[in-house]
């Protein structure tokens, strides 16, 4: 039997069961999300957590749209003004000590494995609404449609029409990928489920100073 290696096959992302799922998010992908899913939600004097903050590279640009940015993630990344929570734990606000706690968005790019225990822990404490950029092959199979899509089928499915390239390890300008993402998004009160395409928006978000301001800080 032949092998597939196709470069298709050979970029895909797979990672062993206990990793951290170091991968960066370009990001144009983040300001996409903001300028072309979110519409309507008036995101000016929001509070927005990213709780896998990782280096930064979706939190930073969060900070162009909402009042407010928390950040933090399970391992520390040496970024500024992050705290180090893992998101899956029991919390208080009291525990996180963040003043005036209340949140009205939870935003991110979770670890794969863990992205509905992400989702679920985040429909639970954002007041507005959660949005999670997962691989498009995420809203296939049987036991997820079960426990997740079938019960709290999200309020949008925003699939990009270019692909957002993720490397491990580090934020990538340049790179390829053969793995297609999509925002998912639950919005609180907002009933059945709305599918869109992200236009072409690369060239426009993209700005210059996202990856010369890359933090090159080893996990
Ligand atoms: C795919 S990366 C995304 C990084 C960042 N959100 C971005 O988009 O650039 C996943 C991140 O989840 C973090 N992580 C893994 N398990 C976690 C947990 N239980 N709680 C919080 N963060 C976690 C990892 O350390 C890693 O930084």
């Amino acid at each position: 039997m032949s092998q597939n290696t196709s470069s298709a096959v050979m970029q895909q992302r797979s990672e062993p069961h206990d990793s951290l799922d170091d991968f960066p998010t370009q990001p144009w992908a983040t300001r996409a999300l903001c300028e072309h899913v979110l519409t309507g939600c008036n995101l000016t004097g929001k509070t927005v957590w990213e709780p896998a903050c990782n280096r930064g590279h979706m939190s930073d640009p969060l900070g162009e749209y909402f009042s407010a940015v928390w950040a933090s993630d399970v391992h520390d990344y040496g970024l500024d003004g992050a705290f180090r929570h893992d998101f899956l734990m029991p919390y208080t606000p009291r525990m996180l000590n963040i003043p005036g706690w209340g949140v009205d968005w939870i935003i991110s790019n979770p670890p794969f494995r863990l992205a509905e225990q992400f989702i679920a822990q985040g429909r639970g404490m954002a007041g507005e609404g959660v949005a999670m950029i997962v691989r498009t092959s995420f809203l296939e199979g049987v036991g997820r449609y079960e426990k997740l899509f079938s019960k709290n089928p999200p309020s949008i499915v925003a699939q990009f029409s270019e692909r957002v390239p993720m490397v491990k390890g580090r934020l990538t300008a340049t790179g390829s990928t053969a793995t297609s993402y999509c925002w998912l998004v639950w919005q609180k009160g907002v009933a059945g489920t709305k599918l869109v395409w992200i236009p072409p928006c690369r060239k426009k978000l993209e700005r210059p100073e996202d990856y010369a301001a890359y933090r090159e800080v080893a996990a």
